[in-house]
């Protein structure tokens, strides 16, 4: 059977945490098995709970705007959070919420295997640095760097519900997914070294 359906049954059945009580639908990952890139965002909205899928909310539209503006359309790729299921109105996931769920992220990750990863926000910078056993920092650090691991990239970027918290920020969030889309033109054409000294970036 297809791991990441059998991953999804995994998803649904899931009652490892607290979650599993304020939730409706749990929402899996969604997109292509051989994506650009896998993103990943904290915690499935009231839309998202509603639907069971990732991303379907404002912020996806966020998402969607930043992205065809860099010209990567919504299916080139995966999408997927730190948590399955809705918190409660209004909070974010607990640490120990988003390392209870990191299992499936992790799964996920071994699955798909990305060569870009890009963690939106701090749930999901946790739940990376969980997986990796590695620190990167807080968003506000490193939002925009580019951290190489193993097999993955990594390039932090902002939530999109801190950008229509934000909206100023909106021209910022939509020259990231530029560079972001630029980075993964180069991954795909230049050499490592290339691409190292051009986005300056961190062995960790
Ligand atoms: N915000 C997230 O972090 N994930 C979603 O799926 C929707 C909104």
């Amino acid at each position: 059977m297809d791991p990441l359906l059998n991953l999804c049954t995994d998803i649904k059945n899931c009652k490892k945490c607290d979650l599993q009580y304020s939730r409706k639908n749990p929402v899996c990952g969604f997109g292509r098995p051989s994506p650009k890139m896998m993103l990943v965002g904290e915690a499935p909205g009231s839309k998202e709970d509603d639907a069971g899928k990732p991303f379907v909310g404002r912020s996806g539209k966020v998402l969607t705007l930043a992205l065809e503006k860099a010209g990567v359309k919504s299916h080139e790729v995966y999408l997927t959070n730190s948590v399955r299921c809705r918190p409660k109105v209004g909070r974010t996931p607990k640490v120990s919420e988003i390392k209870t769920c990191s299992s499936f992220l992790r799964l996920e990750l071994e699955t798909i295997r990305p060569r870009l990863v890009v963690p939106m926000g701090n749930s999901a910078i946790q739940s990376i640095s969980t997986i990796l056993n590695r620190k990167l920092g807080r968003i506000s650090e490193v939002n925009d760097k580019v951290f190489h691991c193993g097999k993955y990239y990594i390039i932090p970027q902002y939530h999109p519900s801190a950008i229509l918290r934000n909206p100023k920020k909106m021209e910022m969030f939509k020259d990231s997914f530029a560079r972001i889309a630029a980075f993964l033109e180069d991954l795909e054409t230049k050499k490592m070294e290339y691409i190292f000294n051009k986005y300056l970036v961190q062995s960790i």
